[in-house]
C-alpha cells in the first residue's frame, strides 16, 4: 500500500514536470506594430513631452506671456524677423551663456547665432523631402541630415537621438503629418559677425 501511493505521487510529479518544461509560461505576447494614426499619436505625445515646440514654434504673448503660434507650428525662426544687435557685453566666461530673441528661435551663444529649422513638410523650406532614415540619422550623428555640418546649440539631438528607432520614426510620422508651411529659415551666423549686428 505504502508503495503504491508513493508510485502514485512519483508519478503525479513526474507528470507535472513534463508538462511545465513542455510548455513555456514565459513566452511574451507578440508585439503588434503600431498603424501609420497610432505612430502619428505617439509622436505628437513626445513631440510636446520634448518640448520641440519651445524652440521650432514662434509665438505670441498673452497675460500669461509666449505661447505657442497656433498657426504656425513647428515652423522655426520666422524668415521675416528682424535680426537686431546682439547684446554682446552680457555674454562671455562667467556672464551669461546664451541670449534669445522674442520667440525663442533665435539663439545667441559662443556658437554665433543659431536658427531653429523648419519641422513641417514643406518641401523646399521644411523636411518634406526627408525619409526616416535621414531623420534618425540627423538626431543620432547631431549632423545636418546625418551627414552634413554639426549641428548647433542649442538643439538637444543627444537626446532625442537616445529615443528607439520606433519612437524616432513616430516623431518623424507626427511632424509629416503637420500642416506644411513655407518660412525659409536663415543660415546661421557666425560668432565673430555678431559684434557687426546694428
Ligand atoms: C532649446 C531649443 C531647441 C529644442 C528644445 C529643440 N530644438 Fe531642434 N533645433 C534647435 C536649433 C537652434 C536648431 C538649428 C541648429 C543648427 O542650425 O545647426 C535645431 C535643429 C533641428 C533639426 C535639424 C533640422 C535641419 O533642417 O537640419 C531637427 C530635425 C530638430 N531640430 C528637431 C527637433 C525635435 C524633434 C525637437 C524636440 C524633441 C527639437 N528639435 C527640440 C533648437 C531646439
Amino acid at each position: 500500500m505504502k508503495y503504491k501511493i508513493l508510485f502514485y505521487s512519483l508519478l503525479t510529479f513526474a507528470s507535472f514536470f513534463f508538462l511545465f518544461t513542455q510548455f513555456d509560461c514565459k513566452t511574451e505576447p507578440e508585439k503588434k506594430e503600431m498603424n501609420q494614426e497610432e505612430m502619428i499619436k505617439r509622436g505628437a505625445y513626445l513631440v510636446h513631452f520634448g518640448g520641440c515646440n519651445d524652440c521650432h514654434t514662434p509665438k505670441v504673448y498673452g497675460p500669461h506671456g509666449p505661447m505657442d503660434d497656433t498657426t504656425r507650428i513647428l515652423s522655426g525662426h520666422p524668415s521675416n524677423e528682424v535680426i537686431t544687435a546682439v547684446p554682446t557685453e552680457f555674454l562671455g566666461p562667467g556672464k551669461w551663456a546664451a541670449v534669445t530673441n522674442g520667440h525663442f528661435t533665435a539663439w545667441a551663444g559662443p556658437w554665433g547665432i543659431s536658427f531653429t529649422k523648419n519641422l513641417t513638410p514643406d518641401e523646399p523650406t521644411g523636411i518634406g523631402t526627408w525619409t526616416e532614415e535621414i531623420f534618425i540619422k540627423a538626431m543620432r550623428t547631431g549632423k545636418q541630415m546625418g551627414f552634413g555640418r554639426d549641428l548647433l546649440p542649442p538643439m538637444p539631438w543627444f537626446n532625442v537621438g537616445a529615443l528607439s528607432d520606433e519612437d524616432l520614426k513616430s516623431v518623424f510620422a507626427y511632424l509629416k503629418s503637420l500642416k506644411p508651411i513655407h518660412n525659409q529659415v536663415p543660415e546661421p551666423i557666425p560668432p565673430d559677425s555678431i559684434y557687426k549686428i546694428k
